[in-house]
């Protein structure tokens, strides 16, 4: 459930209709096999971060996890990169995004690839993790930090779900030098409406 004007507006900013069935409409037009799809099928839509499923392999790698490891995916969006994990590590992952109609998606797109044993989507905001403390081996996320203001809050919450040794993967946009940012970019319209490009 969304509580407040300024989470919606960034769920609005992302979602688009019923995504899921606009994808499988498009794939089948590909020539896709839309009953029996791989990751790599779905990477042009579904990885939805600068480099695409190139970043997501070499932060698989990167992270060094362990088959089978429970995976928590922070602003995991459609579930690309859960389903990376899921078919080339065996792992559990967890997908969590403030976007119904990406968590929605995300579950008719994974039935479709054949993982729904070891993906699942719950719709959530990031600052509040609907997990008990020391849920996860590890934690995973790619790009959601840019719309999210209170950066403590956030990797507090990360941490908190976090079993003790556990692991934060991150692949994330960070200011830098590179400032005033040149709108609109992927994650935000316009610089001061919606306000909430917190890189
Ligand atoms: C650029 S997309 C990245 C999606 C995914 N991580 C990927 O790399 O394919 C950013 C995602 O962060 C989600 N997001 C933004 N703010 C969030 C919050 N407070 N809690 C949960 N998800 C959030 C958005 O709904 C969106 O799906």
């Amino acid at each position: 459930m969304i509580t407040t004007d300024k989470l919606q507006q960034v769920a609005n900013h992302y979602e688009r209709g019923d995504v899921g069935a606009r994808i499988l409409a498009a794939l089948a037009a590909a020539g896709k096999p839309v009953d029996a799809l791989t990751p790599d099928d779905l990477a042009p839509v579904d990885q939805f971060h600068i480099r695409g499923p190139l970043a997501t392999r070499e932060l698989l790698h990167l992270a060094e996890l362990t088959e089978g490891s429970t995976v928590l995916d922070v602003g995991g969006g459609l579930g690309g990169p859960a389903r990376v994990l899921a078919s080339e590590l065996g792992c559990h992952v967890t997908v969590l995004d403030l976007a119904e109609a990406f968590c929605q998606a995300g579950e008719l797109l994974t039935a479709r690839t054949g993982l729904q044993a070891f993906v699942t989507f719950r719709q959530g905001n990031a600052l509040d993790l609907p997990f008990p403390d020391e849920s996860f081996d590890a934690v995973w996320t790619q790009h959601s930090s840019m719309n999210i203001e209170d950066k403590q809050q956030l990797y507090r919450e990360m941490a908190r779900v976090l079993r003790p040794g556990g692991k934060l993967a991150f692949n994330e946009i960070l200011a830098g030098a590179g400032q005033p940012l040149h709108f609109p970019v992927p994650w935000a319209s316009h610089a001061n409406n919606p306000p909430w490009a917190y890189i």
